[in-house]
């Protein structure tokens, strides 16, 4: 029997990494992924012989989409068992603020990007039992964040993608999730700068909470599907509370956290 295999975007930094060294140390095939082909090379070299594949990846390109998962495939004993579309990139600021080629690419690549992974990715989860997507969407999924209008309404559309796919291929026995972190110590936070929120919320996630949550949807097996999963108690309390308030609350207290 072949080794359970992880497809993972975004692999060369961050909670991608974070994520490849968790499940290889589990002894799973990583497959890493990444613009930055240094990046994932320098990570294979550190993971143990035989275990990863590190090839440079765009997710913004259906083609290299096709040829990176048919390579994988053969390469991990013909199993995808997950699918992880991590990649992602932010720009803070008001709207205005911000380039619309920017903003462009934001979306090309947080939304565009999960899609392309999805659609390519289909025919080789069906041929694994039991095979999973993971997107990363973030708390900003929860309600629209001012400063980071564009990137949380990316997030908005990758929640939006998972809950519709987790339905449409249950009859292919795969079951589609994403994962809500707040602020996680990587680099992408450099890129929000000063910003209120991340005074407000502060920064209490390391990549590996997130990529122990990772961990834990691929092998959560309840009987209730348990689509969003929320990462740290931080988060789970805003969760849990943003369904149940009113929306003039909601907006109130988002309005205090991001622009204080
Ligand atoms: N850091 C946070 O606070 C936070 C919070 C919630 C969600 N997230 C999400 O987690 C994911 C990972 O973020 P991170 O914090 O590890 O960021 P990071 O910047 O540390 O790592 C992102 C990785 O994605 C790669 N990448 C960028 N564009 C790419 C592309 N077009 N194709 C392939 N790879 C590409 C980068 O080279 C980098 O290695 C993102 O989707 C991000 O939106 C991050």
């Amino acid at each position: 029997m072949s080794r359970p295999s992880i497809f993972i975007t975004g692999a060369a930094a961050g909670i991608g990494r974070a994520t490849a060294e968790r499940f290889a140390r589990e002894g799973w095939f990583v497959g890493l992924f990444d613009v930055d082909l240094a990046g994932v090379q320098a990570l294979a070299a550190q993971l143990p012989a035989g275990q990863s594949c590190a090839t440079r990846l765009d997710v913004t390109d259906p083609a290299a989409w096709d040829a990176a998962l048919k390579a994988f495939f053969e390469t991990s004993g013909n199993r995808l068992d997950i699918l992880f579309n991590n990649a992602g990139i932010l720009a803070s600021g008001d709207l205005e603020q911000i380039s619309l080629a920017m903003q462009h690419k934001i979306v090309d690549v947080n939304i565009k990007g999960v899609m392309n992974g999805c659609h390519a990715a289909l025919p080789y989860l069906k041929q694994t039992p039991s095979a999973r997507v993971i997107n990363m969407a973030s708390a900003s999924a929860m309600y629209g964040q001012p400063g980071l209008a564009t990137y949380s309404a990316t997030k908005f559309a990758v929640r939006a993608l998972t809950e519709a796919l987790d339905i449409e291929w249950e009859k292919h026995g795969i079951r589609v999730s994403d994962i809500w972190p707040l602020f996680v110590q990587t680099a992408m936070i450099k890129d929000v700068g000063d910003s209120p929120s991340l005074k407000s919320m502060g920064v209490n996630l390391t990549p590996q909470n997130v990529a122990d949550t990772v961990w834990k949807v691929a092998h959560h097996r309840g009987l209730f599907r348990r689509v969003h999963w929320p990462v740290g108690l931080q988060t789970w309390f805003i969760y849990r509370t943003t369904g149940l308030i009113p929306d003039w609350l909601a907006r109130w207290i988002n309005k205090r956290i991001a622009t204080n």
